[in-house]
């Protein structure tokens, strides 16, 4: 799977995203030989940059943060075909600019008319930049060529923006050339589920009511809220996360077999999985929200939310949400899922974790937390990324005594093969034109609509609980699974 002669346009080229993640992949790509000769990348910013400047801050993130070895030919091939048009978004005159920069670019390298628009923008600027690709004509591609635009999670900040958001771009872009990123899609462990699920006959015939007791899918930060105060804030972690990257792998698990590895089949299977998610009915009791406090981690000392610069101090923005959910499946029903999230948490790591009904019977005597005895099967997402098995073994000795032990699989170890950073495959696929990874706006709609009243129950309920940094979440997280008997695991 090789792209075809393209363009990428990539609106935002000075933001975070860009630098750490998008400038990096790109260069991968073209080390990894995925890219074509006639590949073009055109930024476009509020700076008064000319073309070199572009390349240069892109060959330094490139050597910042690309996972490949610097290479200088393939440098100069890339950069060779980069262009930057200065600019507003509301100028016309600058738009006009930009279509015959990527017009000249495409008769320079021969990129065939094909562009992509990679909008890493906050989402209120979507109407502007998409009315723009269409009066200047360039969202408008002729026969046998392609036009495609990619838009960054967050899809809207509730169920009506994120409808108002898609009708704009709808109006522009037929549905099957739109492709809405949520990199937690283009993360290897994460395309693993429904290998691990599908692909094996041993995890499937327990995978359901029967035998599993509940789900826990964790996605803790050990970073603060950094320098994207402008963005988080009023944002916090259930908008910023869970509706999209923490959903989507509840999907995954909760999902039955498609009928095919197509977008379409994988797709429709998602949005069973979603429809059937119900709210438990006290919001009060099944939800938890914090606020990161000063505290310590890796060492040193930190501050608290409020007092992170660009944050007002009597914000109520969480930082850490835990909900519980039911699936309402033949397969799922009765059987919680909780999810949580949460910055300045103790470690950095995304999981998620199968945790199995107790035998029915005791036998032996297990050396008791009250955590063992329950087998587990937990994906490790990132950053150790496997799977392990946990289960109860005897002892050796003379006693019969059981403990838990662990299978484990780790890519580092069975794979030679690096895995890929998210935002490479993602961009690949849209440059091949790839949508499996691709949520559609059904997804993101049905997302908002299990997040919408919890939001609302939330802003009636005050503040968030403040939680120390460094530690695992505010005390309402852990009440909230010990009610039913249960407890979070430590990752
Ligand atoms: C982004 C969120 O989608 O994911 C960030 O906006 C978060 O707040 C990031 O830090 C985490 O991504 P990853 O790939 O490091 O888990």
């Amino acid at each position: 799977r090789i792209a075809g002669p393209s363009v990428l346009v990539l609106f935002g080229v000075t933001g975070d995203l860009a630098r750490k993640k998008l400038l990096p992949a790109i260069y991968d790509l073209a080390n990894r030989g995925l890219l074509p000769p006639g590949f073009g990348l055109v930024g476009f910013a509020r700076r008064d940059w000319a073309h070199q400047d572009f390349a240069q801050v892109a060959h330094e993130a490139v050597r910042e943060h690309a996972r490949t070895p610097f290479r200088e030919d393939v440098w100069r091939q890339l950069s060779e075909g980069m262009r930057f048009v200065p600019g507003e978004l509301h100028d016309d005159d600058a738009f006009d600019k930009l279509a015959d920069t990527v017009r000249e670019l495409d008769a320079d390298r021969g990129t065939g008319g094909n562009y992509a628009f990679y909008l890493s923008l906050p989402p209120k600027l979507f109407p502007t930049v998409v009315t723009q690709l269409k009066r200047s004509g360039l969202a408008e591609s002729e026969e046998h060529a392609w036009r495609r635009v990619v838009i960054e999670k967050p899809f809207g900040h509730d169920l009506k923006s994120a409808q108002d958001l898609n009708a704009v771009v709808d109006d522009v872009f037929p549905p099957q050339s739109v492709f809405r990123i949520d990199h937690y899609l283009g993360k290897e462990t994460v395309q693993n589920l429904m290998a691990l699920r599908f692909a094996n006959t041993l995890f499937e015939p327990i995978w359901n009511r029967s035998y599993i007791d509940h789900v826990q899918i964790t996605m803790a930060e050990d970073i603060g809220v950094g320098g994207r105060a402008g963005y988080y804030d009023g944002i916090g972690a259930a908008r910023d996360v869970i509706q999209n990257h923490l959903l989507q792998l509840l999907a995954l698990v909760a999902m039955e077999e498609p009928l095919s590895f197509t977008a379409d089949a994988i797709r429709a299977e998602k949005e069973k999985a979603l429809s059937a998610v119900e709210l438990p009915e006290d919001l009060e009791t099944a939800t938890a929200r914090g606020q990161y406090a000063a505290g310590w981690q890796g060492g040193a000392s930190v501050v608290g939310y409020l007092e992170e610069e660009g944050i007002p101090s009597d914000s109520t923005t969480e930082t850490y949400a835990a909900i519980k959910l039911g699936v309402n499946t033949r397969r799922w029903a009765g059987v919680p899922f909780y999810l949580r999230t949460g910055k300045r948490l103790g470690r950095r790591v995304t999981e998620v974790a199968l945790v199995f009904q107790r035998t029915a019977n005791r036998v032996f005597s297990h050396t008791a937390t009250e955590e063992q005895g329950a087998n587990s099967l937990v994906i490790r997402v990132q950053p150790d990324e496997g799977v392990t098995l946990r289960f109860g073994s005897k002892v050796p000795g003379a006693a019969m005594e059981v403990r838990d032990v662990s299978m484990d699989f780790s890519y580092g170890e069975s794979f030679t093969e690096a895995s890929p950073e998210a935002y490479e495959r993602l961009i690949l696929d849209v440059l091949i034109g790839d949508p499996p990874l691709f949520p559609r706006q059904e997804e993101v709609e049905l997302s908002w609509r299990i997040l919408d009243p919890i939001e609302e129950h939330w802003v009636k309920a005050g503040r968030p609980e403040q939680y120390e940094s460094g530690a695992w979440g505010p005390k309402s997280a852990h009440e909230l699974l010990a009610r039913d008997g249960r407890q979070w695991r430590r990752p």
